[in-house]
């Protein structure tokens, strides 16, 4: 580890100077940079996979704020196109997919070409990694497998999760091939972005809430565990941050059993209740989004209630999900200034 990257000390519960911050989705739409990049290109797909725009936009935020940590621009969704499967992001309605839906549609996937459709951002990592201040880390990312099979089954988002759950429940051996597949898939490409250079990894399991206890165990929890033994076999201490969204006191059972570094906590975990978890991981989180967008005293007061219960113990400063395209600029940076002035 380089000397002063407090992103990575926090996560391997040494002391920092102060509380690190960074900020889920931190490129994109919120910065008038991002969004004349995005006008370069077509489509989003062709962003995710053109290094030199790819490195422009995940180095947009770092310029503008003092965070942390930078994230490599890219998409969970990703992995599925690199399978084979037809992805893509429609103006308005977010990503459309064409959607798998049973286990002869499974087998048609490949991870033939896995490593070689990701190599762009491997070749963006790397040139990322030469630009960034010594102080700020990088993160490479993936989806867990539960979420990225979500969007693959249902075809999209904002669906009741009736299709991936029912076909779950009806035929578990054949949605268990996707899942697998996916844990094949993500490993690889996480352990393809650290041989790139990302010195922090997290995995973003956005739908971890919508499923039942004992579906959570088995399409999320152990999937995502599986990932990070995988990646820790072989790099043993790259920081792994775990983000399982919504999922209430389970958040116990990720803390004893996903063996990841750092749990990310959504926007409704009580801090006052997440404080005990910092005997088993580092901690981040959880500003309310809207709290952002908000800024004054409304975000000062609630980022305080925050760093009040959680830097003690190892935390990393983080929203509760991704920041909104609403976000005023200058509210980040005056997040920024907060978290950074906390005396612990
Ligand atoms: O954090 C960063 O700055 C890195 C980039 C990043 C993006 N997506 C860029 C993006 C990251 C880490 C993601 C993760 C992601 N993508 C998640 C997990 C986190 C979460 O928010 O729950 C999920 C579920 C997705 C899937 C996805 N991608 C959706 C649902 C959408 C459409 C809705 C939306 O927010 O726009 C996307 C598109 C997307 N991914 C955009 C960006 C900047 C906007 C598209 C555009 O600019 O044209």
């Amino acid at each position: 580890m380089a000397p002063g990257k407090t992103v990575i000390a926090a996560l391997r519960r040494h002391a920092a100077p102060h509380v690190p911050i960074w900020l889920m989705r931190q490129a994109g739409r919120y910065l008038p940079e991002y969004r004349e990049v995005r006008t370069r290109v077509k489509t989003f797909l062709e962003l995710c996979f053109t290094p030199e725009l790819a490195v422009e936009v995940t180095l947009q935020p770092i310029r503008r704020f003092p965070l942390d940590a930078a994230i490599i621009f890219s998409d969970i969704l990703v992995v599925p196109h690199a399978l084979g499967q037809r992805v893509s992001f429609e103006e308005g309605q977010g990503p459309v997919l064409a959607p798998i839906r049973s286990g002869g549609e499974v087998r048609q996937l490949s991870l033939a070409r896995l490593t070689e459709t990701l190599a762009p951002v491997s070749t963006a990592i790397a040139a990322v990694r030469r630009e960034l201040p010594p102080t700020v880390a990088l993160f490479g990312f993936a989806g867990a497998p539960w979420t990225v099979a979500s969007y693959m089954v249902e075809g999209g988002g904002g669906s009741d999760f009736a299709l991936a759950k029912g076909w779950a429940y009806r035929e578990p051996e054949s949605f268990m091939a996707l899942i697998d597949l996916l844990v094949d898939a993500t490993s690889s490409y996480l352990l393809q972005q650290v041989e790139a250079g990302a010195e922090v990894l997290q995995i973003f399991d956005s739908w971890a809430g919508v499923l039942s206890s004992a579906a959570l165990e088995r399409w999320a929890l152990q999937p995502t565990a599986e990932i990070v033994r995988r990646v820790k076999a072989k790099h043993p201490d790259v920081p792994v941050v775990v983000f399982p969204r919504g999922i209430g006191a389970s958040y116990a059972r990720y803390a004893r059993e996903c063996g990841c570094d750092g749990l990310s906590l959504d926007t409704t975990v009580a801090p006052s209740w997440a404080v005990g978890l910092q005997s088993h991981v580092a901690l981040q989180g959880n500003l309310d989004p809207l709290a952002l967008v908000a800024g004054g005293d409304a975000m000062q007061e609630e980022a305080a209630g925050i760093l009040e219960r959680l830097s003690s113990g190892p935390f990393v400063f983080n929203l509760g999900h991704g920041i909104l395209p609403q976000t005023p600029p200058e509210h980040v940076a005056a997040l920024c200034e907060l978290v950074h002035g906390w005396k612990r």
